[in-house]
C-alpha cells in the first residue's frame, strides 16, 4: 500500500459512514481504457466507474467542453435560459427516436424517482385516481432513495427501511403469463431494464419486451424502460430497447450521459412529454450548463467514434473468448450479456476474492453479489485489452480452483 493510499484509507474509516467495502487502490488518473494509481501503476478498466465513462478516461473533448463551460457560468438553477440545456434536450429526444421531451435530474436515482412521479401524474389525468400502482421485475435495480428502492425487486435491499412507499409490485421476468395476471386496473405503469445489471446482466428476451409493449398498448398503461445502465450504446444501439424494436412511453438515462459527470435524464414520449406542468417536479442543478455541454461532447463523440459498432463487434469477440474459456476452465456456470455487458456466473462463491486478485494484476474488475464477475469496460475497448483480460482471467480462475 501506499502512503496515499494509507492516509486515505484512515482518514476514510474515521470519517465516512461505512456503506462502502472499498477495494485497496487510490486512482488519481486515467486515460481511456486505462487507470493509474497513487505509486504510478498501469490498471485496465473493465469497471467504467459502474458503466458511466463510456468514452474513456479524461476523453479531451468533454474534458475541454466541461473547462470551457466552467471558464464561464456554472449555476444558475432552471429559473433561467443558459446554453448547451435546450441543445442537449433535443440531442438526447433524437436519439430515443424522437417526439419526446426531457425533464433533467442529476442521477440515476432521481430519473427514477421522475420517471415513478411523471407515470403516475400521466394516470391521475388520464386514467382516474386508481391506477397508481408500477409494476416492476424481481432482480431490479432502480436506485436507492425509498420510491426508487420499493420499485427495486430486490426485497433484501429493502428490509432495513421499512416501510417502503406503497405502490409497488414484482413479478418474474421474461414471465409473460405473471406479468399479464398482474396488470389490473390499479396498475399505471410496467418499469423494466432491458437488460438488469446490477440484478447480474440479466437481458429481457426482445420477444417478451415486444409481448409486454403490446400488453401495454391494449390496457392503456405507460411503460418505462430504465436504461441508465444498459443505454448509451452500452449494448450496441444507442438504447437496448432498440434490439427488440420497440418504444417506451418513459425512457430513464444517466450514468454514461455525462461520461462520468452527474447527470440524469427523464424522457417522455407525446402525452408522457406533457404531463408535467410547473410546479410537479424541478431540481436545483439539474440541467446546468457545465454538465450539459460535457454531455454534449460526450454523445457527439459516442457517435463521431463509432462507439456502439465498436461495442457490438468488441463485445461479441468478448463474449466468445468468455465462452472459450468457460469450456476450458469449469468454474464458470453461465455467460451472459450483450455489447459489452457482460458477466459471468460463477460455481463457487470467489467473485469477491477473484476481483480483489485481479486488482493485483492490474485489472479493474466488479463482482456482484458472491458468485457473478461484471464486466462493463469503456466503449473504446480493443480486442486485443479483451485478450490481456481473458488470459489473466484464466489464471485467476486456475489458481482459485486450486485453493478450493
Ligand atoms: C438500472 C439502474 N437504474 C438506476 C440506477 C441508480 O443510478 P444512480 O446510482 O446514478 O443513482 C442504477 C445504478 O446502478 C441502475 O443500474
Amino acid at each position: 500500500m501506499g502512503a496515499r493510499l494509507d492516509q486515505s484509507a484512515a482518514l476514510d474509516a474515521a470519517f465516512h459512514m461505512p456503506t462502502y467495502t472499498r477495494k485497496p487502490v487510490m486512482f488519481v488518473r486515467g486515460d481511456g481504457m486505462r487507470l493509474y494509481d497513487d505509486e504510478g501503476r498501469e490498471y485496465l478498466d473493465f469497471v467504467s466507474g459502474i458503466g458511466a465513462v463510456n468514452l474513456g478516461h479524461a476523453h479531451p473533448a468533454v474534458t475541454a467542453a466541461m473547462c470551457d463551460q466552467a471558464t464561464k457560468l456554472v449555476h444558475v438553477s432552471n429559473l433561467y435560459y443558459v446554453e448547451h440545456r435546450s441543445e442537449l434536450a433535443k440531442e438526447l429526444c433524437e436519439l430515443a427516436g424522437g417526439d419526446m421531451r426531457v425533464f433533467f435530474c442529476n442521477s440515476g436515482t432521481e430519473a427514477s424517482e421522475g420517471a415513478i412521479k411523471l407515470a403516475r401524474k400521466w394516470a391521475h389525468l388520464h386514467k382516474g385516481a386508481e391506477a397508481r400502482t408500477i409494476v416492476t421485475a424481481l432482480g431490479s435495480f432502480h436506485g436507492r432513495t425509498l420510491a426508487a428502492l420499493a420499485a427495486t425487486g430486490q426485497p433484501g435491499k429493502q428490509e432495513a427501511f421499512a416501510p417502503m412507499p406503497e405502490g409497488f409490485i414484482h413479478v418474474p421476468l421474461n414471465d409473460i403469463d405473471a406479468l399479464t395476471g398482474a396488470l389490473d386496473e390499479t396498475v399505471c405503469a410496467v418499469m423494466l431494464e432491458p437488460v438488469q445489471g446490477e440484478g447480474g446482466v440479466r437481458l429481457c428476451d426482445p420477444e417478451y419486451l415486444r409481448a409486454v409493449r403490446q400488453l401495454c398498448d391494449e390496457r392503456e398503461i405507460v411503460l418505462i424502460f430504465d436504461e441508465v445502465q444498459c443505454g448509451m450504446y452500452r449494448t450496441g444501439p444507442a438504447f437496448a430497447h432498440m434490439h427488440a424494436d420497440v418504444r417506451p412511453d418513459i425512457l430513464t438515462v444517466a450514468k454514461a450521459v455525462g461520461n462520468g459527470l452527474p447527470i440524469g435524464a427523464v424522457l417522455g414520449r407525446g402525452e408522457l412529454g406533457v404531463a408535467f406542468q410547473p410546479g410537479d417536479h424541478g431540481s436545483t442543478f439539474a440541467g446546468g450548463p457545465a454538465v450539459c455541454a460535457a454531455a454534449r461532447a460526450t454523445l457527439s463523440a459516442l457517435k463521431s467514434e463509432g462507439l456502439g459498432e465498436n461495442a457490438t463487434t468488441v463485445g461479441a469477440y468478448f463474449a466468445a473468448g468468455l465462452e472459450s474459456l468457460s469450456a476450458r476452465t469449469g468454474a464458470i456456470r453461465e455467460v451472459r450479456g450483450v455489447g459489452l455487458m457482460l458477466a459471468i456466473e460463477l460455481h463457487e462463491p470467489n467473485a469477491a476474492q477473484i476481483a480483489e486478485n485481479a486488482l493485483e494484476l492490474g485489472l479493474v474488475l466488479n463482482n456482484i453479489g458472491t458468485n457473478i464477475i461484471r464486466f462493463l469496460p469503456p466503449l473504446v475497448c480493443t480486442n486485443a485489452e479483451i485478450d490481456t483480460l481473458l488470459t489473466h482471467l484464466q489464471s485467476l480462475l486456475d489458481t482459485q480452483e486450486v485453493a478450493l
